[in-house]
């Protein structure tokens, strides 16, 4: 209940202003082996997993060339080497360590990974398929990012990702920190939320690194920006889809 006081508070103050955790991001690599094996939360990262093994045969099976943006370790740019008959696959992440691990990970010939920020400019062209897994709500505002992300398909193009969601948010970090730390994160990110709008925005906070929805505005979302929804997955934390570019 505090917790849910503490970030509510913190969002207030933020307004529109989108998450930057551009330097957080860059000095680590996010483990998700390490999180598959979590006793009590493993069992969503896998069957996010499985789901999205399903959204890529059906609608990326067939394809020349995927962009993966925050590709982190690479799991999902295996799954596409793996799944599809793609030549090419792009792989982006700011974390030179993700990559190194992406690339000790994925053998695939047509294999091309970009250490960079996904807001800068890298020469990356288009593809029939872009995918993005568990890093929209990390990257900005998610409408802001997902209408960048769209650029990057060809007309007719697929699009696949997920977006965490705010409605069981909090029961999350608990399960995930435990009560204590959980508030004590809280705190700190109504202490960042401070110092952001104190100083015009000015400052950055690595504890302001997520922008989450309910999933009830998802599907509205999708459609807006991308077209049609092909497939919707909700499970307890995250909106897995795949949606079709206007061509
Ligand atoms: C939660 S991890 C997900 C990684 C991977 N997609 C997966 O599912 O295993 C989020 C990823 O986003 C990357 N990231 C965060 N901000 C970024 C940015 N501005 N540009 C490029 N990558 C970014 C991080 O380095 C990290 O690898």
């Amino acid at each position: 209940m505090l917790a849910k006081m503490l970030t509510r508070s913190g969002h207030r103050l933020l307004g529109d202003q989108p998450p930057d955790g551009r330097k957080y991001w860059a000095s680590r690599f996010w483990d998700r082996d390490l999180a598959e094996r979590d006793p009590i939360l493993g069992d969503h990262y896998r069957s996010q997993k499985a789901d999205l093994a399903t959204v890529i045969e059906k609608h990326a099976g067939h394809t020349d060339r995927v962009i993966e943006f925050a590709c982190g370790t690479g799991e999902f740019t295996g799954m596409v080497a793996r799944l599809t008959t793609a030549e090419e696959i792009v792989a982006v992440d700011i974390s030179e360590q993700g990559l190194r691990k992406t690339a000790a990970r994925v053998k695939h010939p047509g294999l091309r990974l970009v250490h960079g920020d996904f807001w800068a400019e890298h020469d990356l062209g288009t593809a029939e398929v872009v995918m993005c897994v568990d890093a929209i709500h990390h990257l900005g505002d998610p409408r802001q990012v997902m209408t960048r992300m769209k650029s990057f398909v060809r007309p007719g193009g697929t699009f696949i990702g997920n977006l965490w969601t705010l409605d069981n948010f909090h029961e999350f970090q608990r399960q995930r920190y435990g009560t204590l730390l959980h508030l004590g994160r809280s705190a700190l990110f109504l202490g960042g939320a401070l110092a952001i709008k104190a100083s015009g925005g000015r400052l950055r906070s690595s504890s302001y690194r997520t922008r989450l929805l309910p999933s009830r505005e998802i599907p509205q979302l999708l459609s807006s920006v991308f077209g049609e929804v092909l497939h919707i997955c909700e499970d307890r934390y995250f909106v897995s889809f795949a949606c079709r570019v206007d061509g």
